[in-house]
């Protein structure tokens, strides 16, 4: 039977659905939650588009082509070798880190990039059976970066744009690489490269001129063709990326969100005061950094429970990669000390929450808090302080955010802070708890225009125009 082809195709290192299993032995698609898909089911109306992922299970399964809501879905299968070694390996234990300010050591395998290449290639071949004629190609973020160029060399007729969810290393960093080259090469094959913020755009285009000698002339980088003819372009520019912005604020409003996020405030004893930390358990979001200045307020008697309460979700993410594993532990452990030294009865001085939860509940956090704390070391964008200042109809709490962040390009009215200046987080907190609430308001009202206006479908609409040339 021919395969169907479509004439936009998204690729990413997931598919837009979690795969649930019953008792009985039923599986069931869910839409994952997250910006992502919203943002991609916006840009699906009134076009056929497929998606290529990887549905997140390790093995044979062999599930074909299925469509879910509207979308037609591509699987692409990883076995447990390549999940430990393109999945775990090269994306998270090699690129992750050296995208990530080096936070901790990156780890260097051959066998982990053999595993990237033959993984980006089965990608590749899946993107171009279900791609149509002249389609549109848009590929996600780093497990995915060569990709672009192998899609180009099976089919010149694509238009093909590659967007980075994460930081691009400074030049110094992504030397290290010992497969820098392949790495732009393939980067190079797109017609549009999006990053979040200039200075990404600015570091991929030095790394092109120094580590591969390619030209540019502004965001241009010139790419020789192989018949030796006229330079191919690729542009490169910064788009960053956005929430769901009305949807959140509409899903805030919602009486039983309003109501769970009084609930919620009422079974931690109506503190006065809320924090609220909701993260990747990840290494690059600054938790660790977060607790020590909470820790240090609680010892220098500046904040106490039941009075102020700190609440910190932290979702599990990557655990077969040790130092995922060792930040778990110790966050944990920090969190006991914490608590024995802190908590009064009734009233622990830290939630601590290792779970996933649905949209709604989230939301209903978001309204309860009258601090969101979003303190990376690192951090692309980081769709949580978006989320939190959608979600506040009410220009009601305050955002602590780190100036290590995408959000903070957009964001920097927020109480900003440089979370390895742990005095300085300390102020940044206790200036956002004692301020008086007009100000703070004025200030989440300006926070909230920017989200409103610069929302998740604008971003996408921005990367389909610069794909499509008419940007
Ligand atoms: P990253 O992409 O590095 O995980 P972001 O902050 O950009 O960081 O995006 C995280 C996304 O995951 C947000 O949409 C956030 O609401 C969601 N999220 C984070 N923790 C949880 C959780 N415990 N339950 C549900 N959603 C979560
Ligand atoms: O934003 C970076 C990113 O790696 C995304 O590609 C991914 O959707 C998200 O973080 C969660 O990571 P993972 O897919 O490894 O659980």
């Amino acid at each position: 039977m021919p395969t169907t082809v479509f004439d936009l195709v998204i690729a990413a290192n997931r598919l837009p659905v979690d795969r649930v299993e019953h008792p009985d032995g039923s599986v069931e698609w869910r839409r994952s939650p997250g910006g992502l898909v919203t943002a991609m089911q916006s840009v699906m109306q009134g076009r056929e588009g497929a998606w290529v992922g990887w549905t997140g299970q390790a093995g044979d399964s062999a599930e074909g082509p299925f469509g879910h809501e509207g979308l037609h879905l591509r699987p692409v299968h990883l076995t447990q070798d390549d999940v430990a070694e393109y999945y775990e390996g090269f994306s998270n234990d090699t690129l992750w880190p050296i995208y990530h300010d080096v936070i901790v050591q990156a780890t260097f395998h051959r066998t982990w990039w053999t595993a990237y290449e033959r993984v980006n290639r089965r990608f590749a071949e899946a993107i171009c059976e279900v791609a149509g004629p002249g389609a549109l190609v848009w590929v996600h973020d780093y497990q995915l970066q060569l990709v672009p160029a192998m899609v180009r060399e099976l089919r010149p007729d694509v238009r093909i744009g590659w967007f980075d969810h994460i930081p691009f290393p400074p030049v110094e960093l992504f030397a290290q690489l010992p497969w820098r080259k392949r790495i732009i090469e393939g980067l190079l094959g797109a017609d549009f490269l999006g990053f979040q913020r200039v200075a990404d755009a600015k570091n991929f285009v030095r790394a092109a001129r120094q580590l591969g000698g390619w030209t540019s002339r502004g965001d241009t980088v010139m790419v020789p063709t192989p018949d030796g003819g006229e330079h191919r372009t690729v542009r490169v520019s910064a788009v960053p990326i956005s929430v769901d912005a009305k949807g959140l604020s509409e899903l805030a409003q919602r009486p039983e969100v309003r109501a769970r996020a009084v609930e919620i405030r009422e079974s931690l004893g109506n503190p006065t005061t809320l924090l609220l930390g909701v993260d990747r358990l990840d290494y690059t979001k600054g938790i660790r950094h977060r607790l020590k200045a909470y820790e240090e307020l609680l010892d220098d008697g500046r904040v106490a429970p039941p009075d102020v309460t700190f609440v910190q979700v932290a979702t599990p993410s990557r655990e077969r990669v040790d130092a995922y594993a060792q930040l778990g532990a110790e966050v944990e452990g920090t969190v006991g000390r914490i608590n024995g030294n802190h908590s009064v009865l009734g009233s622990p001085a830290i939630h601590y929450l290792h779970h996933g939860y649905p949209r709604e509940e989230m939301a209903a956090l978001f309204q309860a808090a009258d601090l969101m704390l979003v303190t990376p070391l690192r951090d692309g964008m980081n769709l949580v302080a978006k989320e939190y200042v959608a979600c506040r109809n009410d220009a009601g709490g305050a955002l602590v955010l780190s100036e290590f962040t995408g959000a903070y390009h957009e964001l920097h009215q927020a109480f900003v802070c440089n979370p390895h200046d742990i005095e300085g987080l300390k102020q940044s907190i206790m200036r956002a708890i004692e301020m008086p609430d007009p100000q703070k308001r004025r200030i989440m009202r300006s926070l909230r225009r920017r989200v409103m206006e610069h929302d998740v479908q604008r971003w996408a609409e921005r990367v389909l125009a610069n794909l499509t040339g008419t940007g």
